[in-house]
């Protein structure tokens, strides 16, 4: 279904053709004064110097030929030349409940849905998720949501950080203390064992262990590096090795991103791509792409507008040991054998721009992707504390993401606690649904490029633009609409009737803008105007609430009416933070 601003413009085009004005200048926009009217055109302002002619006199040649438009309650023309647009409460109402009957609320799918690889999450393997990994697991999460909403074929793959120095670290720290396993025993021909030789928290503890003895101890890490170099090339005990890492490993993230309501479609790794390595290494030789400088291999991607260098991308060290680059292409080289997909989205710390910015023109000019594939770098801001500095723990250490939402969910629990008594096993529950909006929305509610702080104290508050507010209105509704039917009420089959006041049209106003808003949000990649959507609309029904007596009143076509906006309004609100990546209790 056409949104409602598609069709005033519709008839705003037919009014300036019919008095016979280029009917391009019909732009309609949400008003910028919403004290004098609802919607605006200032298209009669663009025409003046065309047409010779005051933008008053063309603007009110319009307005009459707005006069048979069902939408418009009152067409104000205002020097010195504005059309103010006020919508008729009639046609409001006929708009949502042609919106109710639809199954994605108006939103049309996209015509000629596209294949969209999001490349998200990232973690590395056997190291423990930090906060970084936090904002590519929740934007990318929510970016997959919103294409894929629109009718698109969406494809999120977590892109496992799983074949560099940390497998490499591992193996010698185990070699170190368990000489005796048979993956170093060079002579044994046998089966490995099926069972790790160690638990998540042994691995959880081996990595940290390793990696700061590496840092002093010069030995140590030549062999951790050569350890890194024969599971690379094929040495049988340390891939046995590996497997077991991995399947230890992606057990305990699976359940993590379980936790943070994320999921993924591929569970791919950089270690997935290293087979595709050697024919690209060779086709980028064969084709003159690639040339050796000082012993490594190279392909050149600064082009003549940069005004600053873009270094080559680095394709083979001069010891022939591949790198990010080299995986990152082959990672293309594998998505496009298999999905062909029109766009790769990857959902990255925007500290690693360069790097993409080097992939993607590597990967254009030597024909791994087609000219037309669409590879997109949407690169996220840091989060910090408080202080302003990349979040710490109160030590000082990095942050670990369990224990940030350890923190995360404490705090609900004391909030929901304090605010009345549930039974204390449901407000853990709660304080886990909560507390993951409030996360969620603290991060997504700000344009992801920008750093943001990490506030607890305010992304916790039931109050101002948080997740907690947005839940809290959802379940106000919910709870209204139980009683409803717990005193006899259907909420099926209702029709939305005409506004009578200024704080129903006003909600009904925001409502019906959703399919407008979700279009922009899409279009321009952009969640955070999701949020700023939805908080506007938690605002306007609370305002309405505030205002009216909803189950208390006595008429009942007007009750009925209500009781239908109200679902219509929950359906959008959950819509709405479906696309986010959360949802909302039944109480709170
Ligand atoms: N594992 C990487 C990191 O922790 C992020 C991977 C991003 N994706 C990619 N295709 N390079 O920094």
């Amino acid at each position: 279904m056409k949104t409602l601003l598609e069709l005033i413009t519709i008839d705003m085009r037919e009014a300036f053709a019919k008095a016979g004005y280029d009917e391009e200048l019909a732009k309609v926009t949400l008003s910028n004064r919403p004290d004098l009217c609802e919607y605006q055109c200032n298209g009669a302002m663009a025409g003046a110097k065309k047409y010779k002619k005051a933008p008053f006199v063309i603007a009110e040649d319009v307005a009459e030929n707005l006069k048979d438009s069902v939408y418009f309650e009152s067409v104000d023309v205002v020097k010195p030349g504005f059309i103010n647009l006020k919508l008729a409460p009639e046609s409001v109402s006929s708009y949502l409940n042609e919106m109710a009957g639809e199954e994605k609320l108006g939103v049309e799918e996209e015509k000629d849905p596209r294949t969209v690889m999001i490349d998200y999450g990232g973690p590395n393997v056997a190291k423990p998720l930090h906060v970084g990994h936090l904002r590519s697991a929740i934007i990318g999460e929510s970016v997959k949501r919103i294409i894929r909403f629109k009718g698109n074929r969406v494809i999120g793959d977590i892109h496992l950080g799983d074949w560099g120095y940390q497998m490499g670290l591992i193996i010698t720290e185990l070699k170190k203390r368990r000489p005796d396993l048979p993956y170093f025993d060079e002579n044994f021909k046998g089966e490995y064992p099926e069972e790790a030789p160690f638990t998540i928290s042994e691995l959880e503890e081996i990595y940290p262990t390793a990696s700061a003895y590496a840092k002093e101890n010069e030995e140590y890490r030549e062999e951790a590096l050569h350890a890194t170099y024969l599971l690379q090339n094929g040495c049988r005990g340390y891939r046995a090795i590996w497997n077991h890492i991995m399947n230890v490993s992606v057990a305990d993230l699976k359940k993590n991103y379980e936790r943070l309501n994320v999921e993924f479609d591929l569970w791919k790794g950089e270690a997935d791509a290293q087979q595709y390595i050697p024919d690209m290494v060779q086709m980028l030789k064969d084709k003159g792409f690639a040339r050796y400088d000082e012993g490594a291999l190279v392909v050149d991607v600064q082009e003549e507008t940069d005004n600053k260098e873009v270094p080559p991308c680095m394709i083979l060290k001069s010891d022939g040991a591949a790198l990010y680059d080299t995986t990152d292409l082959a990672t293309l080289v594998e998505r496009e054998k298999d999905y062909q997909p029109d766009e790769v989205i990857y959902v990255v710390d925007k500290r690693q721009e360069l790097h993409f910015t080097q992939v993607f023109r590597c990967a254009k000019k030597t024909g791994i992707v087609r000219p037309e594939t669409e590879l997109k770098f949407l690169g996220f801001g840091t989060m910090n504390g408080k202080d302003g500095k990349p979040f710490k723990t109160r030590e000082g250490g990095v942050m670990r993401l369990e224990n940030l939402i350890r923190e995360i969910d404490e705090e609900m629990y004391k909030k929901i606690m304090d605010n009345r008594t549930v039974e204390e096993e449901e407000a853990r529950q709660t304080a886990q649904t909560v507390g993951l909006a409030a996360i969620k929305y603290g991060d997504l509610s700000n344009q992801a490029s920008k750093d943001y702080i990490f506030d607890v104290d305010r992304f916790t508050s039931f109050e101002g633009n948080t997740g907690p507010y947005i839940l809290y209105t959802i379940v106000r509704i919910k709870s209204i609409l139980n009683k409803y039917q717990q005193n006899g009420g259907s909420t099926e089959g209702l029709e939305i009737r005409p506004a009578e006041n200024a704080y129903e049209k006003a909600l009904m106003l925001q409502v019906l803008k959703f399919n407008d808003v979700f279009d922009a949000v899409y279009a321009e990649t952009a969640p955070h105007k999701l949020c700023a959507y939805i908080y506007d609309l938690a605002n306007e029904f609370n305002k309405f609430y505030h205002e009216t007596k909803i189950l208390s009143e006595e008429d009942e076509q007007k009750r009925t009416g209500y009781i239908a906006l109200l679902v219509l309004a929950k359906r959008v609100l959950e819509s709405c933070i479906d696309l986010l990546g959360f949802e909302a209790p039944e109480r709170m």
